[in-house]
């Protein structure tokens, strides 16, 4: 679990930003569940035999209540859905979420045990379009990032009856070969056979080569859904990959299932920057009306660390310098106004020389000087240092926060934020 300290917290707000420029375009809203919810739910959604409840769920009980900190989103926001029957009232409903999450796994670079998703989840949209756009949206949202190299895996899992019959095939095919297997996947071929087709380990991945495939399974709805997906996919010209491997850690999918992988250079190749699918069941297996839904999840750290964004590095526009301890009350009301125009500003308020405030003037990025010595006091004027320009002039109090903020305004965007800057609200008393 690692701190997020204030040079690093920039280049999580403007993904953050860029995510909800995103999810509005497409008619998302923003839903905020617990982070906290019954260690019941994630059982029963996620699935008993999956690494995330078997093993990295932190669980504790309160006053009798088996409690879980939340592991991932989409069990809590299907559990608010059917607690509010939301069903009720929208036909189609588009959410979106932020925040942390927990998962005691073994920490590594991209992998940590508090993380942050960005995830979204659609219910009431049983067709294969609504994958299409959600896939295309993040393609289109990591394009946005300027993250390299990326790749999107597509596969369907088919319904349960599918996959009861895909897994007894895949158990009588491993079954003779189980003593190739790694120790994991010999305890997952009675528990989760499933899990053992995406399982890294060598010996596993000899054993599964030739092992029957999960799509020669599928119904003839399931097919016609995946195909649909794919030709919707191609329509929109979103390259992608079918993976026949792909089945992802959590049991509750069904039909399509997505990943998309990238800047395999500095997340190493097995690092997946999100994934999700659809889980048509979740709804009604939580107590709903039958419902289909599907979703996905980013890793937040993974795609700053994917797409090298850096926060705009200035932190204030101006500082407001005042020389001797009679122009530091002038200084801040002057701050004030300053502010409710919305220039960002900083004043020494330590009785410092000039020097060591413009010192600080450059460390904050600040790009305007505003000195406020004894004579400007008395001349009622103030001298503005144009720090970029290096020029110098003396204005009129009066004229100061409307001369400045107008050169804060005219001076460069923070490049490449995808997000526009704040508008800037006028001065009442100017
Ligand atoms: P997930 O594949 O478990 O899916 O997680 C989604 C993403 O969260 C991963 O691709 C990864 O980027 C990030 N992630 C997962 N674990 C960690 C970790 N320990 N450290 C850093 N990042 C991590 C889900 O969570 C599903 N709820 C997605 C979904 C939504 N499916 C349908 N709706």
């Amino acid at each position: 679990m690692n701190d997020v300290l204030p040079d690093e917290v920039g280049g999580w707000q403007r993904i953050e930003r860029a995510y909800a420029r995103t999810m509005s375009l497409h008619g998302f809203r923003e839903v905020r569940t617990p982070y906290v919810e019954p260690t019941a739910l994630f059982v029963r959604a996620i699935g008993e035999v999956t690494d995330i409840v078997e093993k990295e769920m932190y669980s504790f009980e309160h006053h009798g209540e088996a409690l879980t900190l939340r592991p991932e989103g989409t069990a809590g926001a299907a559990r608010a859905y059917v607690e509010h029957a939301v069903h009720a009232r929208e036909p189609v409903t588009r959410w979106w979420y932020m925040g942390p999450m927990f998962r005691a796994e073994r920490p590594q670079r991209g992998r940590y045990r508090q993380f942050s998703q960005l995830g979204a989840e659609i219910f009431g949209d049983e067709g294969p379009g609504c994958d299409a756009e959600m896939i295309d949206m993040l393609v289109g949202f990591l394009g946005e990032l300027a993250i390299p190299g990326v790749e999107v895996f597509v596969n369907s899992l088919g319904g349960p009856d599918t996959r009861a019959r895909y897994r007894e095939a895949l158990v009588q095919h491993l079954t003779p070969r189980s003593a190739e297997l790694s120790a994991e996947s010999q305890r997952r071929l009675a528990t989760n056979p499933l899990r053992i087709l995406d399982s890294k380990d060598e010996r596993d991945a000899a054993a599964v080569r030739d092992a029957p495939e999960l799509h020669e399974f599928l119904d003839e709805a399931d097919r016609r859904h995946f195909d649909r997906l794919r030709a919707a996919l191609d329509a929109l010209g979103t390259p992608y990959t079918v993976d026949a491997r792909l089945v992802r850690g959590l049991d509750y999918y069904t039909r399509t299932l997505f990943e998309i992988r990238g800047a395999y250079e500095k997340l190493g190749a097995g690092s997946t920057l999100l994934g999700g699918g659809r889980y048509d069941r979740m709804v009604s297996d939580l107590g709903g009306t039958q419902v289909p839904a599907i979703g996905f999840a980013a890793g937040l750290e993974r795609l700053l660390i994917a797409s090298d964004v850096t926060a705009a590095s200035n932190t204030v526009d101006a500082i407001v310098a005042p020389l001797g301890d009679a122009a530091i009350s002038a200084a801040l009301v002057l701050a004030r106004e300053l502010r409710r125009s919305g220039v960002r500003c900083d004043v020494d308020t330590r009785g410092s020389s000039l020097k060591s405030q413009l010192r600080r003037a450059n460390a904050l990025g600040a790009k305007v000087a505003l000195i406020l010595g004894e004579s400007e006091l008395s001349g009622n004027v103030v001298q503005v240092k144009d720090l970029e320009a290096r020029s110098q002039d003396l204005v009129p109090r009066d004229q100061t926060v409307r001369t400045v903020a107008a050169r804060i305004a005219a001076g460069p965007p923070a490049s490449g934020d995808p997000v526009a800057p704040p508008s800037r609200r006028e001065d009442p008393a100017q």
